[in-house]
């Protein structure tokens, strides 16, 4: 689903790039540029930072 519609960002993508390290919405606007346009994901993409960071203490499960 595209969360950004801006720059044709996923929320696939976002949640990549915070398992990948990005931990705040500057980070992910730096690698992607969602949010950086009219503005109305970056709720979304907080949402996303927050409910990862709520999980980081849990153990990722890896498909395959
Ligand atoms: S929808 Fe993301 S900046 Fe506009």
């Amino acid at each position: 689903m595209y969360l950004c519609l801006c720059y044709g960002v996923t929320d696939g993508k976002i949640k990549e790039l915070i398992a990948q390290g990005a931990l705040s919405l500057r980070e992910v606007q730096k690698v992607c540029q969602a949010g950086t346009d009219c503005g109305s994901c970056v709720c979304e993409i907080k949402e996303l930072l927050l409910k990862q960071k709520c999980c980081a203490s849990e153990p990722v499960q890896k498909e395959g």
